[in-house]
């Protein structure tokens, strides 16, 4: 990504707003979306690293996941913090509201991708964690889906390639 060049408010709206209009069992609109631009995204870094620091027991620390984790969203323009409001006992279980808010994330991911950003969706275990949430001021009802990082892409970087099996390995018909 272009780290330099700023992605517009007004192009923001609009990728959550198409990210709003997602599938939602009960209307619930379990999705919530924390947008990090300028100098947010430095507060955001340090911020993960401090969690990761806390929430990493000694034997799994690894260096560069830490660093990785405090570089990532100073290259990128635009970090989004995804949370999934999930009301516990109550009508819709977690799993669709998951499920509805990785549709919200896809609506938002193309409607980047039709704006001409690119980006992708990260989930480090710290991005994942309830102490995330609770630095992000989310309350034990919220379940975190990582992060999305957006931005233009560098002049004259082709995208990586992204191969798929062949469909027919993912698709039964019936017909009778
Ligand atoms: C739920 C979910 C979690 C993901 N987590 C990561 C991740 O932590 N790190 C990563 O490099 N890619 C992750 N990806 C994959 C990328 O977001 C992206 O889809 C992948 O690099 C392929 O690129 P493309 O979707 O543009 O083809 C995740 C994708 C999904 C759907």
């Amino acid at each position: 990504m272009d780290a330099s060049r700023e992605v517009g408010r007004d192009v923001l709206l609009e990728l959550l707003e198409d990210a709003h209009r997602a599938p939602t069992h009960g209307l619930t609109q379990p999705w919530r979306f924390q947008v990090f631009t300028g100098a947010a995204r430095a507060r955001l870094a340090d911020g993960l690293q401090e969690l990761y620091d806390r929430v990493t027991p000694p034997a799994s620390r690894n260096e560069e996941k830490r660093a990785k984790i405090g570089a990532a969203p100073r290259l990128a323009p635009v970090v989004i913090a995804v949370a999934a409001r999930v009301v516990p006992g109550g009508k819709i279980p977690e799993i669709e509201e998951v499920a509805a808010t990785a549709c919200a994330v896809q609506n938002l991911m193309l409607s980047a991708h039709a704006n001409g950003l690119g980006g992708y969706w990260s989930t480090p275990a710290v991005a994942m964690s309830a102490e995330f949430a609770a630095w992000l001021g989310l309350d034990e009802t919220h379940r975190m889906m990582g992060l999305l990082y957006l931005g233009y892409p560098q002049e004259g970087k082709p995208p990586a390639p992204s191969p798929r099996d062949p469909l027919a390995a993912h698709v039964v018909f019936y017909a009778e």
